[in-house]
């Protein structure tokens, strides 16, 4: 200690290398103590800087995560704002709240006797598409109609679209506005589709722009389709009262299809008792087992390459299938018998179409098929039976009965011959096409032969 005081006392004596302190010179130690100080120094001001690194890290991260719950705080608003609008859109249908115009009473009136008039599908979308389009004067009317085997909704009819967009939607359940709307059993109205986020992200209906309604078509829980109208003409939006009037106006066309749909069920019922009826007749005779359910292929085959309308083919359908119902009223050793027939006996084979026709006209959804049943032996040059009605004065669908009739004996076995090739039944209808058949159904007939030759094979043979 007394060692430490002197060197105190006399400091001109520390610099002196042979003055030795802890066995260091004296500046040595000077010079160990000052880099130690300058690392605590370094180290100190290095644990600063990374202080502040990860403040300002921190602060960063919690900036960043501020911002993006604002951002879903707003996103979440927006969501809960449209799922508001789209959930109470149904209060807006009350109907007893809306005071209907006078206008607006008379449409539905009217609409409702019209549609009540239709039998068809087709003629019940068409004139409820027309008329809404007119009524509300929009660019765009589109009826989706809901096709329950498959489950997916179709363009039934539509106005202001082009053809190619109606061809090619087909929206399963829950897809799209319109399986939305189907889904969720919920009206809409849009009031700027480039705008609503929610519904732009979903849309997959070229047609669908701007401002519209879509309501669908119901009836009791029976979804039936969709119906939209967009964009009125003179430029205004769609008003809660239109939206209120549209969805009234669905429930017409909803009991409507309905109707049809009811109508369409019952047709189906008496079309399987008449096809029972013509496999009874048929089967009285081994040779003609499926003649009545061959002839009702190749009718309707030929009718659609002639583009009948669908009553039409309906009339077809039934009258074919009972064609031959006169034969009933025929004993078996005649109606049987292989050997060549008498005179007399051929005359009570002629009598099939007159009896046919007495027996299914007064039946009601049969008295247009009985024409046609009645008349299906006559021929073109008026050598034909009962009536000898010649030309065009024969029913079309008795004429397609005819072709259809002969066709279809050529191409089955009989006791008395083998039956004909395709090619040879083919060139046999060719050469009686104006003597005994209408030239214009041989030439659609053959044109469906040679497309679609396995016509005559169904699967039963
Ligand atoms: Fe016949």
């Amino acid at each position: 200690m007394q060692k430490y005081l002197y060197y105190i006392t006399h400091l001109d004596k520390l610099f002196d290398p042979n003055v030795k302190v802890l066995s260091l010179s004296f500046p040595y130690v000077l010079l160990g103590a000052a880099i130690l100080i300058t690392i605590i120094l370094f180290a100190f001001s290095a644990a600063i800087s990374l202080y502040k690194i990860k403040t300002k890290f921190l602060k960063d991260i919690q900036t960043k995560l501020l911002e993006r719950f604002n951002a879903l705080d707003s996103e979440h608003k927006i969501l809960q704002s449209l799922y508001k609008r789209v959930t109470s859109a149904p209060a807006l249908t009350n109907f007893d709240e809306k005071v209907w115009h006078e206008e607006e009473a008379e449409f539905i009136f009217e609409l409702n006797e019209q549609l009540s008039l239709a039998l068809e599908r087709s003629s019940v979308a068409k004139k409820l598409v027309e008329s809404i389009h007119n009524f509300f004067n929009v660019q765009r009317t589109i009826l989706l109609l809901l096709e329950k085997k498959t489950n997916t909704l179709k363009i039934e009819h539509a106005l202001g679209l082009e053809k190619s967009s109606s061809q090619a939607v087909s929206l399963k359940d829950g897809e799209s506005i319109s399986g939305f709307i189907l889904a969720q059993n919920k009206p809409i109205l849009v009031a700027d589709l480039e705008k609503d986020h929610y519904f732009k992200a979903m849309n997959k209906e070229a047609y669908l722009s701007g401002n519209f309604i879509g309501v669908p078509i119901r009836f009791q829980n029976d979804s039936l389709g969709i119906l939209h109208v967009c964009n009125k003409k003179n430029g205004r939006t769609f008003s809660k009262s239109d939206f209120s009037f549209l969805i009234n106006v669905a429930k017409v066309g909803s009991i409507a299809f309905k109707n049809i749909t009811l109508y369409e069920q019952i047709n189906e019922s008496y079309l399987k008792a008449i096809a029972a009826l013509a496999s009874a007749i048929d089967a009285r005779d081994p040779y003609t087992k499926w003649h009545s359910e061959n002839v009702t292929r190749y009718c309707l085959a030929i009718g659609k390459e002639l583009n009948l309308v669908q009553h039409d083919q309906e009339m077809l359908n039934r009258a074919a299938l009972l064609h031959d119902v006169g034969k009933i009223g025929i004993r078996d050793n005649v109606l049987l018998k292989i050997d060549k027939l008498t005179d007399e006996e051929y005359e009570q084979i002629k009598m099939h179409p007159l009896k046919g026709d007495e027996i299914v006209k007064e039946l009601s959804f049969l008295k247009e098929a009985s024409a046609l049943i009645r008349h299906h032996h006559e021929r073109f040059d008026g050598k034909g039976y009962p009536d000898k009605l010649v030309g065009h004065a024969i029913e079309f669908g008795a004429r397609i009965i005819a072709v259809a009739d002969s066709f279809d004996a050529m191409t089955t076995d009989r006791p008395y011959r083998k039956a004909l090739t395709l090619n040879e039944a083919m060139a046999d209808l060719e050469k009686c096409k104006n003597a005994q058949f209408d030239p214009e159904i041989v030439d659609s007939f053959i044109k469906v032969l040679k497309r679609t030759p396995e016509i005559l094979s169904p699967p039963h043979k």
